[in-house]
């Protein structure tokens, strides 16, 4: 296929823009500065397409579909609106659904303050997930565990191990508390209690357990924060250990090492 024959012609609120067929539009988007709003998505992990809160306007000739940005692939002659009344609309929808789930998260009160939403008319509940499945997609997809997943349907859905048991393939990275946007999940602490009642030759480092350090024995009670290698190894990757385990290349973002400080009053 030529190169001409790969790239398709799209405009996104009015701007007329060229990518590859079937890229993402999130990140067409992102390429030229169009921001738009997503929960479930991040740029490591497959699109999960669950929150909605991405959705966007796509005109096709006379036809007119609301979609989500995060996993829908471009195409050519499309006309998308990121921020059509009708969007605003349907993205007011999820976040109030997401404030009457989550009343007390701070993204979402944050959300909810930039969409002018000051209680939701829907029944509250005082979850602090908003099932958007990051953490169970990083460690599956990135960490390659698969030590958490998705338990229960409808209103009961939740995170959690499986057959809800303490987890024994978990290997305390911290990958889900550090991806999490709303701060619910902590899988990591209950590992290191684990990880404290093992022998002392048993005690493998956390960055020997992600393949950063070929060979180390903790010390120091999984008490990271006093740690040399843990001060060494933060002065030299620029964000979540586990990316560079895997050689991916992510911007630092302000989850920032979060997940080992927090093992530091334990
Ligand atoms: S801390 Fe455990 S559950 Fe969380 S990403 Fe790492 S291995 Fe998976
Ligand atoms: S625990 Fe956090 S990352 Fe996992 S589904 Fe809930 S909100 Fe998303
Ligand atoms: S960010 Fe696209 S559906 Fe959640």
């Amino acid at each position: 296929m030529k190169k001409s024959e790969k790239l398709v012609t799209l405009t996104i609120d009015g701007r007329e823009v060229q990518a590859e067929k079937r890229t993402p539009l999130i990140k067409v988007a992102k390429k030229v500065g169009i921001k738009i709003p997503t929960l479930c998505y991040h740029e490591a992990l497959e699109p999960y397409g669950v929150c909605r809160l991405c959705t966007v306007e796509v005109v096709r000739g006379k036809r007119t579909r609301f979609v989500t940005a995060c996993n829908y692939p471009v195409e050519d002659g499309i006309k998308v609106w990121t921020q059509s009344e009708k969007v605003i609309k349907i993205r007011k929808m999820v976040v109030e659904t997401l404030l009457a789930r989550c009343p007390n998260v701070k993204i979402i009160q944050d959300l909810a303050a930039e969409f002018g939403i000051k209680k939701s008319r829907f029944e509250n509940l005082d979850e602090d997930c908003i099932l958007c499945g990051l953490c169970v997609n990083i460690c599956s997809q990135i960490v390659g565990e698969n030590a958490i997943g998705f338990a229960s349907r409808g209103i009961d859905r939740e995170v959690d191990t499986p057959f809800a048991m303490p987890s024994d393939i978990c290997i305390g990275c911290g990958a889900c508390s550090w991806v999490c946007p709303t701060g619910a999940i902590k899988m990591e602490l209950e590992t290191v209690e684990r990880f404290r009642k093992l022998p002392g030759n048993e005690r493998l480092c956390r960055y020997t357990l992600m393949g950063i350090m070929s060979y180390g024995l903790c010390a120091n009670s999984f008490r990271c924060y006093h740690c040399e290698v843990d001060q060494r190894f933060r002065d030299q990757l620029n964000t979540h250990p586990i990316f560079a385990a895997r050689n991916i290349e992510i911007k630092p973002v302000k989850q920032y090492f979060e997940f080992l400080e927090r093992t530091r009053k334990r």
